[in-house]
């Protein structure tokens, strides 16, 4: 039997997102090899929550428990937190100090795919599409013209480090870039613009098993507002998936080799999803980003592409914790 660690909580706008993650990872996990404590992060404070209601303070010098005088001690920690600390590097970096197995990407992986703008950058030298972007730092003046030039609009502007499109801002015109710059701050130091690409959203869910990259399954999905934002991607009117995406064979070839190229090179590890654009205009598939991360709430993308794949859920997560104990 081994101690687990299910983590969520967490410090950004998708921490109740991370909730409904962690709880439904935690109905799933086969309790006949696992003994998992759904442990609570906010800020500093690390709590699990017994049967009885009392909440137990984790000791974070070597990430145990104290119960009853017995300290427990876990074998795996399951990061299910969204956004910092769980999937920007910053947890994955505490576990691999203290030598405690965790699921998911490392640190390195973790901390340079959570950038949007450093993604891009690693992204396009393995030879993927991107849409064009420039990146600014909160004390660089705002370059109107490069932006014109490069991006033209509409345009996106997105925070670098932040998810659930909380500080992405589609910017029709000049006059409302500013506005977008304030937004995207709020949440960062660091912010890209990017060149609009229109067309058909698509989300690829990635795995190794044991070692060999797979597609599990390509999601289309569309969005009922104007573009994929916080109300539409947690409300269920605002956004509707289809499994599988209805595109063309060679459509769904590239993103295969796309995904699995990206998820191979960038060290991803566990589960991620990998967004990409495929454009009306040219055809071609922009890669968006990867969420290391994604969300496995009881009705979100991975679990949906996990039973597209006539997997059980249960044994996909126990093959996900065997992979971290190894
Ligand atoms: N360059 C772009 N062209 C078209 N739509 C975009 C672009 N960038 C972002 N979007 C839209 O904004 C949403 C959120 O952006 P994304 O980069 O995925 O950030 P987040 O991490 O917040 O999900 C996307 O799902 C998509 O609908
Ligand atoms: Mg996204």
């Amino acid at each position: 039997m081994y101690n687990i660690a299910l983590i969520a909580g967490g410090d950004s706008g998708e921490y109740e997102v991370s909730l409904r993650t962690g709880d439904n990872i935690y109905q799933m996990m086969d309790k006949s090899l696992f003994n998992p404590y759904l442990i609570h992060f906010k800020g500093s404070a690390w709590t699990w929550k017994d049967p009885e209601g009392n909440i137990h303070p984790i000791d974070k010098n070597d990430f145990s428990l104290m119960v009853d005088e017995k300290k427990i001690t876990f074998d795996v920690a399951f990061i299910a937190i969204h956004g910092t600390p769980g999937e920007n590097g910053k947890l994955q970096s505490y576990f691999e100090m203290l030598g405690i197995p965790y699921t998911g990407c490392g640190s390195f992986s973790s901390a340079l795919t959570f950038n949007k703008y450093y993604c891009n950058l690693a992204v396009s030298a393995l030879g993927i599409p991107i849409s064009p972007s420039l990146h600014f730092y909160r004390s660089d003046r705002i370059d109107y013209a490069a932006i014109e030039q490069v991006c033209g609009y509409p345009c996106f502007v997105k925070s670098c480090n932040s998810g659930s499109s909380v500080g992405v801002t589609k910017v029709h015109n000049v006059g409302e870039l500013d506005k977008a710059f304030e937004e995207a701050f709020k949440y960062d130091n660091q912010l890209m613009v990017e060149k609009f690409v229109h067309g058909r959203e698509m989300t690829c869910g990635v795995t190794a098993v044991y070692g060999a990259v797979q597609l599990l399954a390509i999601t289309e999905v569309v969005a009922t507002n104007e573009f994929y934002d916080y109300d539409a991607k947690y409300s269920a009117v605002g956004h509707k998936l289809l499994t599988p995406a209805n595109i063309s064979p060679q459509h769904q070839a590239v993103l295969k080799e796309y995904s699995e190229r990206i998820f191979h090179h960038l060290d991803c590890k566990g589960v991620v999803r990998i967004d990409f654009i495929i454009s009306e205009d040219d055809g071609i598939p922009y890669f968006l980003e990867i969420n290391t991360i994604p969300g496995q709430t009881a009705l979100s993308i991975i679990p949906e592409q996990v039973r597209y794949n006539q997997l059980d859920l249960t044994d996909f997560y126990t093959r996900l914790i065997k992979e971290a104990l190894q």
